[in-house]
């Protein structure tokens, strides 16, 4: 720590150099993390980005139905830089799903959600869940029609719940249909739920210090020659994947700032017409799939569950699942590399996922159906039945003795 006497004088009264050198600079990190690691910082600065353009966005846009679609337009055309601000938020989005997107895979990949980070992890689940109700809420404040549209679909869900789904509904909407009262109360939301995103990923950083990285070799550091400081080896790493990423980032703003969004949401929302095709962001895709995947759920005719109730349940169900992951998981063994039948199975699930994304961006009707109910079913399997048979049949590959005699050792050992 720098021994300025000014710093010295503040840090005696607030201890934040202190803390800063403790948990960022002098941080005992595992010496062998590679470019999947930095995603969770990439994660971070996207949500900064998010945040400081949300911000000044705000200043310009207004929320009210009869206004709102002009005051998005006025800002892409009239205000100075607004065209960069909105392409730099609605991309930004994208790349934050992406960058998260990633960031969970690997999770799955190295076991990095078992103990002793299950609430590490659980930590993870909620704030992909409140960014999803924050993507979903942003999304319905340009006003165009898949803001609308989208917004009466994924309501209406609620509607399936028995006996109090319609007045959850009205309750949701502020009245018996979307109208101003249900946009002003997602502005509200949209607006407050980053903060409070940033203050759990501040809970999961703890979480994370707490019990320090996991490692792509799976097995705990055992000394201080399996771990470097984070700074200087790990900012520079970092902040060398940043700036990969901030070009592909900036690629899409500069180049394709259309790539990701829907042609129709350029047109004012129309209650009067509803759009061919409501499809939403690419990254709700795989749960939209799920959504629409099973039929009424009957019993000697008499429907036991509707459809809309039972998808509603299933697409809750597979993001809620993930709580249970470090449980269902029971292995010892946490990274795949060590683990041949369960890579196979986690590349089948990943493919798995790219199809339920496919089967969500394509009408349910003939082919999409049985692609859809085949991968949904997959999707529960892999959790409930696939995970824990594997983790009680697998015979897993002699792990390495420490993280530095893997790597050190010149022996190819831990290599996947
Ligand atoms: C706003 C979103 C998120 C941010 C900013 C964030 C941030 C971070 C950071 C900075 C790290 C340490 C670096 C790294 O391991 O990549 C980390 C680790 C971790 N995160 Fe996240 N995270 C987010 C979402 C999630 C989600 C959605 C999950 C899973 C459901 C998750 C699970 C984990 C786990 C298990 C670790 C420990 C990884 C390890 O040590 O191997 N995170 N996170």
């Amino acid at each position: 720590m720098s021994t300025h006497p000014v710093v010295k004088w503040i840090d005696e009264r607030l201890p934040v150099f202190t803390f800063l050198n403790h948990e960022l600079r002098d941080y005992p990190t595992p010496r062998n993390l590679n470019y999947w690691w930095s995603f969770g910082s990439i994660a971070g600065i996207v949500l900064v980005v998010l945040i400081g353009t949300g911000v000044m966005l705000a200043m310009q846009y207004t929320p009210h139905v009869n206004y709102a679609f002009d005051s998005v337009e006025r800002i892409m055309r009239d205000v100075n830089y607004g065209w960069l601000l909105r392409y730099l938020h609605s991309n930004g989005v994208s790349m934050f799903f992406i960058a998260v997107y990633i960031h969970l895979f690997r999770g799955l990949y190295f076991g990095s959600y078992k103990s002793p980070r299950e609430i590490l992890w659980a930590m993870g689940v909620i704030i992909l869940l409140l960014m999803m109700a924050t993507a979903f809420m942003g999304y319905v404040l340009p006003w165009g029609q898949m803001s609308f549209w989208g917004a009466t679909v994924i309501t209406n869900l609620f509607s399936a719940i028995p006996l109090v789904g319609e007045e959850i509904v009205n309750w949701l909407w502020g009245g018996y249909s979307i109208g101003n009262p249900t946009l002003t109360r997602f502005y509200a939301l949209h607006y407050l739920f980053p903060f409070l995103i940033f203050a759990v990923v501040f809970l999961h950083l703890v979480a994370l210090h707490t019990v320090k990285s996991n490692n792509p070799l799976g097995i705990d550091a055992t000394g201080p020659q399996d771990t470097i400081p984070f700074h200087p080896y790990y900012t520079a790493k970092d902040f060398f994947g940043f700036g990969v990423f901030f070009l592909v980032y900036l690629g899409f703003v500069f180049y394709a700032p259309d790539f990701f969004g829907e042609p129709d949401n350029y047109i004012p929302a129309n209650p009067l017409a509803t759009p061919p095709h409501i499809v939403p962001e690419w990254y709700f895709l795989p749960f939209y799939a799920i959504l629409r995947a099973v039929p009424d759920v009957e019993v000697f005719g008499f429907v036991l569950i509707t459809a809309k109730l039972a998808g509603v349940i299933l697409m809750f169900g597979s993001i809620l699942i993930l709580f249970f992951l470090p449980w269902l998981d029971f292995s010892k063994v946490r990274s795949s590399r060590f683990r041949p039948i369960f890579k196979q199975f986690f590349w089948i699930f990943f493919a798995d996922c790219l199809l339920l994304g496919w089967v969500g961006a394509n009408p349910p009707e003939g082919f999409f159906v049985i692609l859809g109910r085949i991968g949904t079913a997959f999707y529960f399997a892999y959790f409930i039945v696939i995970i824990p048979l594997i983790a009680y049949f697998e015979k897993p590959r002699p792990l390495p003795e420490s993280i530095s005699a893997a790597v050190l050792g010149g022996k190819e050992e831990g290599k996947s």
